[in-house]
């Protein structure tokens, strides 16, 4: 092999590499964290709005479809959870992505979020505690009781 072909072989690796490292390594979303701290707050009712459930619900709920609790159920199962987690983590939250359309879509648009959202604006601002919450999961922040990190 050449000196050239070496050096654009060892190139063409790392590029490769680059380019397969965001699948490989991907980081996930805590799961525990999800199930006790963001899934109260798609239950819950605020003040002149339709609660999260209300609408994004399976079968035809639009974008992300959490499951339907049945009548006399207050929260959903250890399943149900697992399966409202893939729909979230699928459709509306990316790990570190403070960008992610759950963060922006939901939020008042002078408070940074985006223009329209047909269930309404629930979070007034950035302050709002339950939209903290949601943020810090976003960004990384794991459930302080589950001492494996990152498992789902
Ligand atoms: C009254 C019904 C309704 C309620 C209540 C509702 N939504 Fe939505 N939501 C929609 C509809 C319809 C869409 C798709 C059209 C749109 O973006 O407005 C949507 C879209 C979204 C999107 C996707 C944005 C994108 O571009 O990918 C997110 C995220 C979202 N909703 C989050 C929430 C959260 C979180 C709550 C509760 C705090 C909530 N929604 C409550 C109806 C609702």
């Amino acid at each position: 092999m050449s000196k050239m072909t070496l050096v654009f072989t060892l190139l063409f690796g790392m590029v490769a590499e680059l380019g397969a490292a965001p699948q490989g390594s991907k980081p996930s979303l805590d799961y525990q964290f999800f199930k006790s701290k963001v899934q109260p707050i798609f239950l819950k009712k605020r003040e002149g709005r339709a609660r999260c459930i209300s609408c994004h619900v399976t079968p035809t709920g639009p974008v992300f479809r959490l499951q339907k609790l049945q009548p006399g159920e207050t929260t959903w199962n250890e399943e149900q959870s697992r399966k409202n987690y893939e729909a979230v983590t699928t459709a509306i939250a990316f790990p570190g992505n403070a960008k992610s359309p759950l963060l922006i879509h939901p939020l008042a648009e002078e408070a940074g979020g985006d223009l329209f959202h047909s269930g309404g604006k629930q979070f007034p601002s950035k302050e709002d505690a339950e939209w903290q919450t949601l943020r810090a999961w976003v960004m990384g922040q794991t459930s302080s009781t589950s001492a494996q990190a990152g498992t789902r």
